[in-house]
């Protein structure tokens, strides 16, 4: 088996950054270059100052100061670092198409072929191709044969190693991985090349944590994967609807249903609706696909999860409409958190995004406070939208960096994101300087609504009935 020296992973991003951070920590003899088109990326991953790391993940920068500029390094030449890898990782995005077939489906794939057609331009000698992005099932067949135009006896492996990090929690996901999954040929080279690849994380995970399939398989469970962890959360946020009309109580229902060992207590968590970049763009991937293969009912079936998503964001914003005289025109409604969950500076389809969206057709004036979230990203994530002038979301969106004067004489606070910094603020000195009736919407159920209504608040909270 050909021994790994040097990796290069093209795209330094929330996957790519991290991952590339966590195995050159456990591979001191490998010699890792990430790199990225992205010029101010790489500036901020080379920061002295690791508090202005592109990403911000709790961790994070102990193992990029521990390992960059030993055997970790960020680079804007990327034709340097395909050049001299013995493997390449490709983690660029893949978000959902926004033009021509497959529109508001498809992965939109553009970035990977450009990848590989840069890895054929520019490789002179054998590369294990290692497929790391979130991709449609067969992509790798897709790769492999731009790779083989080249024509000048390079031999390219591909791998499909999905990762399954989630946001927030990326570096002890990373050191601690339920499983790695490798996915490649089952010749004989395939498998040397799965076996070059599990001895890297072999440095930190136990082997029989790594999981070896065939390139299909593997391609198709991390779509899978995300479409079962978005699934729970559809699922809860059903019942949490029932539950408010029925006097039932989602927590109690979660729990009980969770201490089932068949159904498990991960992931029951109601809330506002599902956010990330991934769970949507990678379900809606996956109902294209079912469609494209003629498949329509598993094509409805998956597409149900998106459809009570989007219900449960949108009936948020219209219960704070009603619960507040049924108009919101010219009130202060505040907003605690703006990613997409906490931990985390990434807003992404956060549900923050849709239902401040929704309360600014209705003339509501939005005051935000995220403890990571900047105003520039947050007028950005509306402006993407494009449902108004870039002016006027302005003018209906303030961004406060102090969480009290946020909440100052607001009419209605909304918890969107679950910051735990939230729960021990002084909320008998908001509810004074809160506008009377006070409302609280809990979207998260993170606040001790007990405390709050025997301060006086009327709290809302999803899946509990008045
Ligand atoms: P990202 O947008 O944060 O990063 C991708 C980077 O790739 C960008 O910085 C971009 O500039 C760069 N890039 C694109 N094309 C390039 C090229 N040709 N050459 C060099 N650089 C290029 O995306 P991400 O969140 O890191 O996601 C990457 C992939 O991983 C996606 O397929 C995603 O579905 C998957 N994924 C993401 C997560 C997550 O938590 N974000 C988790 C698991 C899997
Ligand atoms: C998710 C998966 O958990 C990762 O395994 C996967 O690698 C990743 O997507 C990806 O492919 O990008 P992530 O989106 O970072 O990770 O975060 P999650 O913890 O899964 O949360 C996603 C959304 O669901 C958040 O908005 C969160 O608040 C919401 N959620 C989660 C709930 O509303 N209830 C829950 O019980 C759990």
């Amino acid at each position: 088996m050909k021994e790994i020296k040097k990796i290069c992973c093209v795209g330094a991003g929330y996957v790519g950054g991290p991952t590339m951070a966590v195995i050159a920590q456990k591979n001191p003899h490998i010699q890792i270059t990430v790199v990225d088109l992205n010029k101010e990326r790489i500036k901020a991953w080379n920061d002295e100052d690791l508090s202005k790391l592109p990403i911000y993940e709790p961790g994070l920068d102990k193992v990029v100061l521990e390992a960059r500029g030993r055997n970790l390094f960020f680079d804007t030449d990327v034709d340097k670092a395909i050049d001299q890898a013995d493997m390449i990782f490709i983690s660029v995005n893949t978000p959902t198409k926004t033009y021509g077939k497959g529109k508001g489906m498809a992965a939109d794939l553009k970035y990977i072929e450009l990848c590989a057609r840069q890895i054929a331009r520019v490789a002179k000698t054998d590369k294990i191709v290692v497929e790391k992005s979130t991709l449609p099932v067969r992509t790798a067949q897709a790769i492999k044969r731009i790779l083989d135009q080249t024509g000048n006896g390079v031999e390219f492996q591909i791998l499909s190693n999905p990762e399954f990090l989630a946001e927030g929690t990326a570096v002890t996901d990373l050191l601690n991985p339920d499983r790695v999954l490798i996915g490649g040929s089952q010749s004989e080279k395939g498998k040397e090349a799965i076996e070059a690849l599990a001895s890297i994380y072999g440095s930190w995970v136990p082997q029989e944590r790594i999981l070896r399939t065939n390139l299909w398989s593997s391609e198709l469970s991390k779509l899978t994967a995300n479409a079962f962890l978005a699934q729970r959360v559809s699922s809860i946020n059903a019942i949490s609807e029932l539950c408010e009309v029925s006097g039932a109580d989602v927590n109690e229902v979660a729990r009980a249903i969770g201490t089932d060992s068949r159904i498990g207590n991960k992931f029951l968590k109601a809330s506002v609706g599902f956010g990330g970049s991934c769970f949507q763009k990678d379900i809606l991937n996956l109902v294209y696909i079912a469609k494209s293969y003629g498949l329509n009912e598993v094509a409805d079936y998956w597409e149900q999860v998106i459809i009570m998503n989007d219900h449960q964001k949108r009936r948020f914003a219209e219960n704070i409409v009603t619960t507040l005289f049924n108009t919101v025109n010219g009130k202060k409604i505040a907003f605690l958190g703006w990613a997409f969950k906490k931990d985390t500076n990434d807003t992404r389809e956060s549900a923050a995004i849709y239902v401040a969206n929704d309360l600014i057709e209705e003339e509501a004036l939005i005051h935000v406070y995220d403890p990571k979230v900047t105003e520039l990203q947050m007028l950005s994530d509306l402006d993407y939208l494009a449902t108004r002038e870039e002016e006027a979301n302005k003018k209906h969106l303030t961004v406060h960096t102090d969480a009290y004067k946020a909440l100052e004489e607001a009419h209605g606070i909304a918890v969107l994101t679950e910051w735990d910094e939230f729960k021990s603020y002084d909320w008998k000195r908001i509810y004074d300087n809160m506008q009377k009736p006070a409302f609280v919407f809990d979207g998260r159920n993170v606040l001790d609504h007990k405390v709050l209504e025997s301060i006086g608040f009327e709290v809302y909270t999803i899946g509990k009935g008045k």
